[in-house]
């Protein structure tokens, strides 16, 4: 059946508040092609009360593309069934670090690294746990021709270790040899669907930029990383009770803000897998 829906953007250049849709219901194709078009129009989309199981939110990842696995996180276990591609996001009093508490675009240290993350949470602190988005199309936009020109020649190395070796070390879950993604990418991509250019390096998977002397690499990154952080590229959504947020991790990054503690937040992610950053 064909839902009618609306898209309330958050700012000029990012967001859109969905109204009128219920995903606990299979999209017809029209209603998924305008949904699909509006997800790359406003890079991060945000839905309210959506109460949905774990395979109405598998199923609706599905309409995107197929679903990623995470390197490193243990498949999800409900009622003695594991849900590999369901990661399950979770602090509280015992936590001691949040991993996407830092400009980043997710798992960005895979070969193919995700096209959109659907995120749902069920448990909200009493206030703060908010997420922001930057779109990095207006990032890349915003910088000087010369300053494109020189960025546009250069990949990045993004690596999983120092990350996924540090979580899995608080989980319990730490093997000393295991091997994480690493991989290089240009620093500005095209994305696939729109043709547009995206900055595409941040803080928790760029290591550093190839075939640049270390002190250049580690000065380009921070002037990046100063640039990205502009409020004028930004969003910011404030969550309630089984509020979905999906981003699109081809030209946004996002810093989910752990202001919270000791209070709980906790939800569940599909991830869609992306194609190779070019
Ligand atoms: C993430 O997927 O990086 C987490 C986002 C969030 O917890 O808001």
């Amino acid at each position: 059946m064909t839902q009618h829906f609306e898209i309330e953007p958050v700012t000029p250049t990012i967001g859109g508040n969905v109204v009128g849709l219920d995903l606990s219901q299979p999209l017809s194709d029209e209603t998924f092609e305008q949904l699909h078009a509006a997800f790359l129009d406003r890079k991060a989309l945000f839905f309210r009360d959506q109460d949905i199981s774990l395979e109405q939110h598998k199923a609706f990842g599905r309409r995107f593309g197929d679903l990623h696995i995470h390197p490193s996180a243990r498949p999800y276990k409900a009622d003695g069934v594991e849900h590999p591609e369901i990661l399950f996001l979770h602090a509280d009093e015992k936590t001691t670090r949040t991993a996407g508490d830092t400009w980043h675009s997710d798992v960005s240290c895979d070969p193919e690294p995700p096209m959109a993350s659907i995120l749902r949470l069920v448990k909200i602190p009493p206030s703060g746990g908010d997420t922001l988005f930057a779109c990095m199309y207006s990032a890349y936009d915003a910088l000087s021709e010369p300053m494109k020109q020189y960025l546009g020649e250069l990949t990045a190395i993004h690596d999983g270790a120092s990350n996924y070796r540090d979580r899995a070390k608080r989980r319990d879950n730490f093997i000393e040899d295991k091997e994480y993604p690493r991989n290089g990418h240009p620093v500005v991509r095209t994305h696939p669907e729109t043709g547009e250019k995206a900055l595409y390096v941040n803080t928790a998977f760029t290591s550093h930029i190839d075939a640049v002397p270390k002190a250049e690499s580690d000065a380009v990154l921070a002037f990046l990383y100063q640039h990205i952080s502009n409020a004028a590229f930004q969003c910011r959504f404030q969550w309630t009770e089984n509020a979905i947020a999906m981003w699109d991790n081809r030209c946004t990054l996002h810093h989910a803000m752990w202001d919270y503690y000791p209070n709980v937040r906790s939800g569940f992610r599909v991830t869609v897998q992306g194609d190779k950053p070019l």
